[in-house]
Order: structure tokens, then C-alpha cells, then sequence
């Protein structure tokens, strides 16, 4: 139920100083003009999504990032499988999911970019897979189906193409609060301004706070804020905390359906694709969807009032925060996936 055009939605461009999606064309004669003309208008609604989920720089800014961690045979398969269309890079197919969801023949997908938690937020966050993902169509089965077929050989290459621009999609949503939630349509009927314009809290943390904090500090360049976030990964903040994000063990969602209490994200796969019979969704992404929910009862619906700005303030500055940390987690945990699943282990630290 959540697909919902917003209004007065900005619409995002590639930005120049980003450099990451678009090449620069060199025109030479009126041909290559043309052609260039023709070419660009196959890519820009690639990269010129309508926005419902992460907005394009939230959901590019995650396979940018995890382009950084991949292993040898994961890389391998992302750039042959992606081509030249998507620059060989997770970075630009990963808006892929929310451009096709509108079309009548992949409707069908839109139900997948989610999870609607029942919960009571802001008294109770929670995430049920049986209460929640009853239906098996959700963000949590579709990672686990997608899981399974990127690594069906039997399946042809646009299928399995198919399969690693949903997960790069979806391993990135799963880390949007407001994506585990079911309250108010996961915040979509909570109108909130940001930064002037009317808005609605489900778009101000899909996209609202990102393009602000881009504006504000990266002088609206992608690339500068993706650098940042992979160097706080590697030798800055957040360095000491990404075992832990690969160990999908929580302090708000403990593992436990099969009784094994902590997993690192090989166990999980390795029992998923040799043990579990069926689609049923894994237990790393379980611990992922109750980080973010979890997010719900603390800072999402913090506010003092609907009628402030949202991206300006104290709510800003705090929801600024757990959004780089989030976007930060699922591209590192994105990367650890891949390489599970081609490299049999994450090769990370
Ligand atoms: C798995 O993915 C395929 C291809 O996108 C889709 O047709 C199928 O319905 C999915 N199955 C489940 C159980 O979600
Ligand atoms: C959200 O708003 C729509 C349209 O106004 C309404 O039909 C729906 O019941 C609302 N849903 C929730 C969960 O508040």
C-alpha cells in the first residue's frame, strides 16, 4: 500500500560534480550528437527516478559503497552481469527497482520495498516476520527469493541481472525506518516540511534530509559524501562497530527462530541455500529491518511539533545521523552479501 506519488516532491538529478552516472558527451559531429541525445534518454530515467523509496542519492550512495568491499568473484559477477548500461557499478543500477515498480508489468514489486511492522510506535517498536510478512510478499521474502536466484545457474542473465538490482535495492531500503513500518502508510500520511517546501515524513527520510545534508556539506556531490562515508567505514567512526553490523546479532532484535542466537551473514546464507526448503525470509535481514525499525521509536517521530521544519534543527542534525549510519551499514552489509554468495565468505575485517 505504499506506493503514493508525493507532492511537491523535488526531482533529483545526477549532479555534475557527482561525475558517477552520467558521461560527459564530446560532441563532435551532429551524428554523435544525436546519438549521444538518443543514448541519454535510454539512461536518464535511470537515473532520474521518481522518488519513493531511499531517493536515488540514498539508494545510489549504498551500491557506491559497496562497490568498495566486494570481493574478487562478487566484483566479477556485478560488472559483467550490469555492463555498460549501469557503468559496470551497483551505484547506478540500484534505482533500477523504484523506476520499473510504476510499470504494469512490474507492479507486482512494489509490495516488496517494504515491511508494514504492526507495531505501536512511538510506545513499542517491533518487527513480527509472521504478523508482518504473513502474505510472503514483503522486503523480507523478496531478499530471501533474490538471494536464491542470483545464484541459479539455470536462470538466464537477465534474470539473474534482475536478481542483484533488486537486492541492491532492497538491502538499501531495509535500512529506511520508514520502510519497517506500518504506522500513518510508514509515515507518508504525517505531512512534515522540509526546508520550506510541504512534504511528508516518509519522504523527508527517504530523500528530504539527504539532499539537505548534500547541500549543506558536500557541495551537493555524491561521490564527496559516498568518499566520506567509506573512509569513516575504514579507518574513521564507524570502523570498530562493522563487525558487528556482518555479525547480525541486535541488541533490539535477538535471532532466534531456529534457536541459534547470533549468525554471521555466511551462516545465514549457507543454511538458507543448503537447508531451508522454501522462500522463508533469513535471519540477517530480520536484525536489519528491527535496527531500522527500532529507529521509529527514537528519533522518527521525535518532533515537537508537525508544524516544523523537518530538515532544519535538532531534528535534522539527529536524523542526519542515523541516515549515514544506515546508508553506511547496508552498502558495507551489501558488499558482505555479495561476497558470501561468489567469494563464500565477506572478506571483511
Ligand atoms: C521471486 O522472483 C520472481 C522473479 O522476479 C518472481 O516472479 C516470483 O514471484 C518471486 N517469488 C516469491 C516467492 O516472491
Ligand atoms: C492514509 O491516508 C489515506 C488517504 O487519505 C487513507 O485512505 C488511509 O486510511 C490512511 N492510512 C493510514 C494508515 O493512516
Amino acid at each position: 500500500m505504499r506506493p503514493q506519488r508525493l507532492l511537491n516532491t523535488a526531482v533529483y538529478k545526477a549532479t555534475p560534480s557527482s561525475g558517477l552516472s552520467v558521461t560527459k558527451p564530446c560532441f563532435r559531429d551532429h551524428t554523435t550528437k544525436m546519438k549521444v541525445a538518443a543514448i541519454a534518454s535510454l539512461i536518464l530515467p535511470l537515473v532520474v527516478p521518481s522518488v519513493f523509496a531511499w531517493g536515488a542519492e540514498g539508494h545510489e550512495a549504498v551500491g557506491y559503497i559497496a562497490m568498495q568491499f566486494l570481493a574478487p568473484s562478487a566484483r566479477s559477477f556485478v560488472e559483467s552481469s550490469l555492463g555498460s548500461m549501469y557503468s559496470y557499478s551497483l551505484g547506478p543500477a540500484a534505482t533500477w527497482a523504484d523506476v520499473i515498480k510504476s510499470k504494469s508489468a512490474y507492479k507486482w514489486s512494489s509490495e516488496l520495498h517494504y515491511v508494514d511492522a504492526i507495531d505501536a510506535p512511538p510506545t513499542s517498536c517491533n518487527v513480527d516476520e509472521v504478523r508482518d510478512c504473513g502474505g510472503g510478499h514483503c522486503i523480507l521474502s523478496a531478499i530471501a527469493n533474490y538471494t536464491s536466484r542470483i545464484v541459479d545457474t539455470t536462470l538466464d542473465d537477465s534474470q539473474r541481472q534482475e536478481a542483484l538490482k533488486f537486492l541492491d535495492h532492497f538491502i538499501g531500503d531495509i535500512g529506511q525506518p520508514l520502510h519497517v513500518e506500518a504506522y500513518e502508510r510508514g509515515g507518508n500520511n504525517i505531512t512534515a516540511m522540509c526546508a520550506g517546501k510541504a512534504s511528508n515524513l516518509h519522504a523527508v527520510w527517504d530523500s528530504g534530509i539527504i539532499v539537505q545534508l548534500l547541500k549543506n556539506e558536500y557541495s551537493n556531490s555524491l561521490t564527496a559524501w559516498v568518499d566520506e562515508l567509506v573512509s569513516r567505514i575504514q579507518d574513521g567512526v564507524y570502523e570498530l562497530d562493522t563487525t558487528n553490523w556482518i555479525s547480525c546479532s541486535s541488541t533490539t532484535e535477538p535471532v532466534q527462530s531456529d534457536g541459534i542466537s547470533a549468525r554471521t551473514v555466511a551462516d545465514d546464507i549457507a543454511y538458507f541455500l543448503e537447508e531451508s526448503p522454501a522462500i522463508t525470509p533469513l535471519q540477517c535481514p530480520l536484525v536489519w529491518a528491527g535496527e531500522s525499525n527500532a529507529l521509529v521509536c527514537f528519533d522518527v517521530l521525535n518532533y515537537a511539533s508537525r508544524s516544523q521544519d523537518f530538515c532544519a534543527g535538532d531534528y535534522y542534525d539527529a536524523a542526519v545521523n542515523d541516515i549515514q549510519l544506515q546508508i553506511a551499514k547496508q552498502g558495507y552489509r551489501l558488499a558482505a552479501w555479495l561476497n558470501v554468495l561468489f567469494d563464500g565468505s565477506t572478506f571483511l575485517p
